[in-house]
């Protein structure tokens, strides 16, 4: 019956996957917007907060007491005040929410979240300095649009905008070049005002300004992971504005581990997409160029635009039935299908408003960063980002570390041999448009980047049963402990499963200095929560043990219960990395002989 049913669906979504193509193109504008993270019983209070994804790794429900939204630092600072008065737990929420571990949740149930949604406004552009001075609530966009419209450029940023520069500071993202001071973000900030528990001496709130002139607490205060306070004031220091030059380079990814390093030193704001299954590596060759050069430029991410509702159903319809009937050659076709689309589409660049040859020629502040799918119009979930938890649409698990320069090639090759041993194990992350590879480098920020490095953005399926196994288990959860344990790669604060955090402050020499300054900032530890002492390893319990717990990334698995015994995955070592413990399938179960696989149908 199963089959049947499948067969016809599989025909069905043959006739659909041209229509997708069309839909791809068709060039949406209005959207609705993500849904508020938050939500309250009443006046407020009784809420609970997730992610922009509505689930946190572990699916756990995060109950708060109450919501503020200060509209200015002085309401800031009497919150913190009162909340720090009363002993009370606290965390800074966001409009969006868009990281994906539990960092945004207090302890207990009657912690207090402080919104920065209103703390919103750009409060100076110095034209003359190069500095830009906001609040802690503006998004990315902004920045990079009002420092725009004054001839100025923040060089190099995450390539979503849709998040704020307190939230973005929280977790140490970036965009991707290993020129000047880097891809991060907070390397290009010269000040931080936060606000921070206190005495009662102190009136139970301090306010610090943190410069140039304080090293130390401005090191500790740039990747803070939100427990030192409040960042409510940001200085950036901004270039003046620039043109880039973009071309794809598709090639095949044989010497992909030889050529990673000098790629990123050629080119100052250059990336790679990896196809792996399809041995393809796609170099985005990004350059700046004379500010006279010809060209009206804009990428608009693909992925990141509002995308139809019917469509996203479709996509994720179709993967699912591929997991459920195991057809792992299926995913393949689609992954080489949308791949073609992409490419046709430019991935989303345009030269005054159409598509064009290569190289798109444009200004910086409109090349580096996207995310129309945020905007604010209400069409009724018609349209939305891709991830929104409303409709039925992407809902994926996301790994994401940055291996040293030096390592680099030896992950390449090791995730290469991966795929000679299973040729199409790795379409599934090709549907999540293949492995992101940004430069990132080393940071005097304490909890930063300890080396020039790699960082690799994967994405895959995840199941809406977290029982449920997925196709190439194995594979993916080899390559996850290969990339944060052979390799000791730093996992990026703000994305990630459990186990990615499994010893990664053991992995950050500055780590203790960090801690003395939040010793200092949060004497009680109201900003912290379990999660975050967990993460710090102030406390044990960064996995949980239960059944199932590898399939959710919430373990590494010791014993077969942590896999899915009953749909025949059972805890192996690696293949190729033998210290790995992964989830692995196998047809028939060696003990009783007896086909499992045959048992489910
Ligand atoms: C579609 C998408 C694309 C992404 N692209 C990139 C990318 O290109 N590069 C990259 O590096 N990352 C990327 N990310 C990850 C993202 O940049 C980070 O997760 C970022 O931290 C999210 O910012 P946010 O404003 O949503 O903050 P949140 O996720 O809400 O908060 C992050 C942390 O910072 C704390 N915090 C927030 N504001 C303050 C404040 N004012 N004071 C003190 N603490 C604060 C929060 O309490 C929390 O601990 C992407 C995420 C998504 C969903
Ligand atoms: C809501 O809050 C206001 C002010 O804090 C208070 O006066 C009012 O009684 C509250 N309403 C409810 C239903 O709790
Ligand atoms: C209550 O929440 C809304 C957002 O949902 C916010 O606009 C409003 O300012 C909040 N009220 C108070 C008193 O904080
Ligand atoms: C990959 O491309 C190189 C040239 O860039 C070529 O020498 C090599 O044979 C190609 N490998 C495959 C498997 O096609
Ligand atoms: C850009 O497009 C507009 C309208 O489509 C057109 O009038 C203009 O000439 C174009 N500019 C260039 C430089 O091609």
């Amino acid at each position: 019956m199963t089959i049947l049913f499948s067969e016809k669906m599989r025909n069905l979504l043959h006739v659909f996957k041209s229509t997708l193509i069309l839909l791809l193109l068709i060039n949406v504008v209005i959207s609705t917007p993500p849904e508020d993270p938050i939500k309250c019983l009443s006046n407020n209070t009784t809420c609970t907060i997730t992610n922009a994804n509505g689930i946190f790794p572990d699916r756990s429900t995060c109950k708060v007491g109450e919501v503020k939204y200060p509209n200015t630092e002085a309401e800031l600072i009497s919150v913190v005040a009162l909340a720090t008065k009363n002993n009370i737990k606290m965390k800074v929420a966001t409009r969006f929410s868009h990281s994906i571990p539990k960092l945004v949740c207090p302890d207990g149930q009657k912690g207090l979240l402080i919104s920065t949604n209103k703390l919103n406004k750009i409060l100076k552009v110095d034209v003359v300095a190069k500095t830009m001075v906001v609040e802690s609530g503006v998004t990315l966009r902004e920045i990079i649009s009002e420092a725009g419209k004054a001839g100025l450029a923040l060089p190099y940023a995450p390539y979503w905008w849709g998040i704020t520069i307190g939230g973005l500071l929280g977790t140490g993202a970036h965009g991707s070049s290993l020129w000047g001071k880097g891809s991060a973000v907070h390397e290009y900030v010269v000040e931080i005002r936060i606000v921070s528990p206190s005495t009662p001496q102190d009136g139970y709130v301090k306010v610090r300004t943190l410069d140039e002139s304080d090293q130390d607490h401005l090191n500790a205060a740039k990747v803070s992971l939100g427990v030192l306070g409040v960042i409510s004031q940001v200085t950036l220091k901004l270039e003046s504005i620039f043109k880039r030059s973009i071309t794809y380079l598709s090639k095949n990814d044989s010497d992909l581990g030889d050529e990673i390093i000098s790629f990123g030193r050629k080119h100052e704001f250059g990336d790679v997409t990896w196809y792996p299954s399809q041995r393809k590596a796609l170099y985005r060759i990004d350059d700046r160029v004379p500010i006279n050069t010809n060209g009206d430029g804009l990428y608009d991410s693909i992925p990141f635009r509002p995308t139809l509702s019917a469509e996203l159903a479709i996509v994720r319809t179709a993967e699912e039935i591929k997991e459920l009937t195991r057809d792992a050659k299926g995913k393949c076709i689609d992954a080489k299908v949308i791949t073609i689309a992409l490419a046709a589409l430019r991935f989303g660049l345009t030269n005054n408003g159409s598509l064009h040859e290569y190289p798109v020629v444009g200004f910086n502040n409109r090349m580096q960063s996207s995310g129309t799918c945020v905007d604010s119009s209400n069409d009724g979930l018609f349209t939305a980002c891709a991830w929104d938890s409303r409709i039925k649409g992407q809902f994926y698990h996301q790994t994401a570390f940055s291996i040293p320069l030096s390592l680099v090639k030896y992950f390449i090759e090791d995730v290469q041999k991966l795929v000679d041993l299973e040729p199409n194990s790795l379409c599934g992350l090709e549907l999540n448009n293949g492995i992101l590879m940004r430069y990132v480098t080393a940071s005097s920020a304490y909890l930063g980047k300890t080396e020039d490095a790699v960082d690799f953005d994967i994405t895959y399926y995840r199941s809406k049963d977290p029982l449920q196994p997925r196709l190439f288990e194995d594979i993916l959860e080899e390559i996850e402990q290969i990339g944060l344990f052979k390799y000791n790669g730093l996992p990026h604060w703000g994305k990630n499963r459990n186990l990615g955090f499994v010893g990664a402050i053991q992995k950050y020499p500055n780590a203790e200095k960090f801690l003395k300054v939040k010793a200092e900032y949060d004497t009680l530890g109201l900003f912290s929560s379990e999660w975050t002492d967990q993460v710090l390893g102030l406390k044990e319990g960064v996995t949980i043990l239960k059944d199932g717990c590898a399939l959710e990334g919430l373990c590494i698995c010791s014993e077969d219960s942590h896999c899915a015994p009953n749909y025949g995955y059972f805890c192996k070592p690696g293949r190729i990395y033998k210290d790995a413990r992964v989830c692995a399938f196998h047809d028939v179960k060696e003990t009783e002989g007896q086909s499992v696989l045959k048992d489910e149908l």
